[in-house]
C-alpha cells in the first residue's frame, strides 16, 4: 500500500469545468475524479473530496476485497475503467445503504470510502472521504404534494449537514420565497416564517400556520425594518455581489443569528472572487450541495458540525 501526499476532489455533478479551472495544476485525472498532490485545497465545486487516497496492486478480485474489507465496511466504488471488475470487486463487500433519506436524519458516523481502479491490478482508494454518502450522492424521500417545488431539498441537505434545525418557534426570513418550497419546509419544523418575494407565494403555502408573506423587493428591505431573526434564508435569483451586499448588511447589523443563502451562478461563468468572500466570513463555509445546480451555498449556523473541516 502506498499512500499519496494529497487528496483526489471529485466533481460536482455537471462542473468538472469548474472544479479543473479550480485545480489548474492537477496530477492526474480519471474520469471527474482529480488527484493533486500536496496539502489539501480549498474547493467549491466538489461533490466529495478523497482524503487519505493510497494506491496499491493487487492479482485477483478477492485479494482487492480482502484488503479494502479489513480497512473497514463502507466503500463506494467509482468506475471509470475496468467497470466489470470494479463491480466484481464491490459485490464481494457489504452493500451499500441505497434508501432514500427521511428528512430529518442525523448523519452517517462510519467512514465512507471510495476506491476505482487504475489498471487492472492497480487501485486507488481512500478510507476517509469529505461526504459520509457514497460518491456524495443520496436522495431523500420526497413529498410530492406538500411543497409547491423541489427547491425544498437543498434546504433540507444544507441543514443535515449543519446538523442543527429552526426549532418550534424560532423566526425565519425565507427571502426569494415562491412559490414556496423552503417556506414549507421551514413552517414544516414548527419555524416561523416570514416570506419574501416579489412574485406570490403559491396559495396554499401562503395559508400554512406560521407563514406571513410580503410581496417585495428582499434587498430594498434593511434588517432595522424585518428586526431580529434566527435565521435568514435566502433562494433568490441574483449576481452573487448583490447577496453578499444584503448579508452583510445583516452580519453588521447582527439582527441574524444562522444563515443559509445559495449563491446562484449566472449563465455558466463562476464568480470566484464573490464566492471567497463569503468563504471567508468567519464561522461560515462555501459547498457545493448534491442538491445544487448551477450554485453553491453558503452556511453560517451555530454549531454547524461541518465548519472548520477542510473539505467540508
Ligand atoms: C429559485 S426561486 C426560489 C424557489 C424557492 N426557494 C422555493 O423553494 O420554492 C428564486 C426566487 O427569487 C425571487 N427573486 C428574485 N429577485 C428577488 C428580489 N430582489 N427580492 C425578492 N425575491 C426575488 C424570484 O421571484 C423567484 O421566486
Amino acid at each position: 500500500m502506498r499512500p499519496l501526499s494529497g487528496c483526489c476532489y471529485h466533481a460536482a455533478r455537471g462542473f468538472l469545468g469548474h472544479l479543473l479551472a479550480e485545480l489548474p495544476d492537477r496530477d492526474r485525472l480519471d474520469g471527474e475524479l482529480i488527484t493533486v498532490l500536496g496539502p489539501p485545497r480549498r474547493v467549491y465545486w466538489t461533490r466529495n473530496v478523497w482524503e487519505t487516497p493510497f494506491v496499491f496492486d493487487f492479482s485477483s478480485v478477492g485479494e482487492a476485497a480482502k484488503l479494502l474489507r479489513g480497512i473497514q465496511r463502507n466503500w463506494a466504488p467509482y468506475p471509470t475503467r475496468h467497470h466489470r471488475r470494479t463491480a466484481l470487486i464491490a459485490e464481494k463487500l457489504p452493500p451499500l445503504p441505497h434508501k432514500p433519506k427521511r428528512f430529518p436524519f442525523e448523519l452517517p458516523t462510519a467512514p465512507m470510502g471510495a476506491f476505482m481502479l487504475l489498471d487492472e491490478h492497480t487501485m486507488l482508494a481512500s478510507p476517509q472521504c469529505s461526504s459520509p454518502f457514497p460518491n456524495g450522492e443520496f436522495e431523500f424521500e420526497e413529498d410530492r404534494e406538500g411543497p409547491p417545488s423541489r427547491a425544498y431539498r437543498k434546504l433540507w441537505e444544507a441543514l443535515a449537514l449543519a446538523g442543527v434545525m429552526p426549532q418550534p418557534g424560532e423566526t425565519c426570513v425565507d427571502a426569494g420565497a415562491a412559490p414556496g418550497g423552503w417556506t414549507w419546509a421551514l413552517a414544516g419544523l414548527g419555524a416561523e416564517v416570514l416570506a419574501i418575494d416579489r412574485a406570490p407565494l403559491e396559495p396554499r403555502i401562503a395559508a400554512l400556520p406560521r407563514v406571513r408573506s410580503l410581496r417585495h423587493d428582499a434587498f430594498t428591505l434593511r434588517p432595522d425594518d424585518i428586526g431580529p431573526v434566527d435565521w435568514l434564508c435566502s433562494d433568490v435569483i441574483c449576481y452573487p455581489p448583490a447577496l453578499l451586499a444584503w448579508v452583510e448588511k445583516w452580519l453588521e447589523s447582527g439582527r441574524a443569528r444562522n444563515f443559509i443563502c445559495t449563491i446562484k451562478m449566472q449563465g455558466s461563468s463562476f464568480d470566484k472572487a464573490t464566492t471567497d468572500r463569503f468563504a471567508a466570513i468567519p464561522g461560515s463555509r462555501v459547498i457545493h450541495l448534491w442538491h445544487n445546480r448551477h450554485e453553491l451555498c453558503w452556511i453560517k449556523v451555530e454549531g454547524d458540525r461541518g465548519s472548520g473541516s477542510p473539505h467540508a
